[in-house]
């Protein structure tokens, strides 16, 4: 069965070095190989190659293969999602993110944050201020005067150590957050685990430790076009979400503070409904936090579901967090050119980020965002792959 398997791998990339050790503890992703495999059990793998540089530093692109052919593909930069294979009703595989097909792409200041972990603070903090036990803060300004994904070189920026993990096909991000970066104090360490289950599931599991009080909202940021490059917008998608309300914003897409109801209006996807049904009705389209109908915050639930009714392809998103951020690209606007040459179109596809609440630090009804020292932040998001027919 493995030998099967590496053959595959061999045919598709060429020269390949295995690694024979396998199993056990985990191994050093950051070796200076060109392109090697390590089998993570009987029937998972974890491919890596080089992929480019940033910043004078080597960058990887390491491949999570399940026996049914799934693959996710990610760089340790930004802790970044380039691809996610999945097959349509017929079983043809397709990409379902969207992103570059190089790492000039993912460097580009216009790269609108595809498929990378935002954070310190995803999402954003009004006026880039808040402050803890009386003492402010000020991040740095980069959204209409606003602080958005963690500022200007947010955890999207940022090279990520990566280890290799035995077990179901996984790998573990992990990066240290000085005090002081981009003006959130106290040396943050946050550990990102992918996991890709042999039921087509992306787990995606975050800590984070501090030695400081401070801000921490998680995520990642990956865009969805489950046609896999046939449509270009996700209009005709089928949207379900499991929340009542959702956070009211401003025009700077700052909470107000009111949790508004959805039901009778545009925002309600407590039925699953096409998003193109009602988007026209919403100021610049979704960009909204959903608060999610939830019974625990440490199971991760059924939050959303997608289905693009034309490729069959579905999608399932569990979580613990309390929000999640329903995002339909409006800010895409064709100028960006992707993978194949495509161009990201508005609404060319939607991000759908777990998370807590925008501008929490701000907002003393909101659930907590703060983390203190001896405590350690925790969340769990999967995204689960099907279809229907
Ligand atoms: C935000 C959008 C923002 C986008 C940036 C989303 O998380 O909600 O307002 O434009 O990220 O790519």
């Amino acid at each position: 069965m493995i030998t099967l398997r590496i053959s595959a791998t061999l045919l598709f990339f060429g020269a390949v070095n295995l690694i024979t050790a396998c199993g056990g503890s985990g191994h050093n992703a950051n070796e200076n190989l060109t392109s090697d495999t390590m089998p993570t059990s009987k029937t998972s793998s974890v491919l890596q190659q080089k992929y480019g540089n940033a910043d004078g530093k080597e960058i990887t692109q390491y491949t999570l293969k399940n026996a049914g052919g799934m693959e996710v593909k990610l760089i340790n930069y930004g802790g970044t999602i380039t691809n996610i294979m999945v097959p349509d009703s017929s079983g043809n595989f397709g990409d379902v993110v969207l992103g570059f097909d190089s790492m000039d792409g993912y460097l580009k200041k216009e790269n609108p944050y595809f498929g990378c972990i935002t954070g310190r603070y995803a999402n954003r903090i009004a006026k880039g201020k808040f402050s803890i036990d009386g003492k402010s803060y000020q991040l740095p300004i980069n959204n209409n005067g606003n602080t958005l994904h963690g500022g200007i070189n947010g955890f999207n920026r940022k090279f990520w150590d990566a280890e290799l993990l035995p077990g179901d096909s996984s790998i573990k991000f992990s990066y240290l957050s000085k005090d002081g970066e981009e003006g959130f104090p106290g040396n943050c360490k946050v550990e990102v685990k992918y996991s890709l289950s042999q039921n087509n599931e992306l787990k995606i599991e975050y800590t984070a430790t501090t030695d400081k009080p401070t801000a921490v909202n998680i995520t990642n940021h990956s865009y969805f076009n489950l046609s896999a490059g046939k449509d270009s917008t996700i209009l005709g998608h089928e949207i379900f979400i499991n929340a009542d309300k959702y956070v009211a914003v401003d025009n700077e897409l700052i909470p107000t503070s009111e949790l508004l109801p959805v039901k009778g209006t545009s925002m309600d996807f407590t039925v699953p409904a096409t998003i193109g049904s009602d988007i026209a009705k919403v100021a610049g389209g979704y960009d909204h936090t959903y608060v999610l109908n939830k019974k625990s915050t440490t199971e991760p639930e059924l939050a959303v579901t997608v289905l693009d009714p034309n490729s069959g392809r579905y999608m399932e998103l569990f979580t613990t967090e309390p929000g999640v951020q329903f995002y339909s690209g409006n800010f895409l606007d064709g100028s960006l050119t992707g993978k194949n040459g495509m161009k990201y179109v508005k609404n060319g596809g939607l991000a759908l980020e777990a998370q807590h609440f925008p501008d929490s630090p701000n907002q003393p009804s909101f659930p907590n965002t703060i983390l203190r020292p001896g405590e350690t932040f925790n969340q769990a998001t999967i995204y689960k792959f099907s279809v229907k027919k």
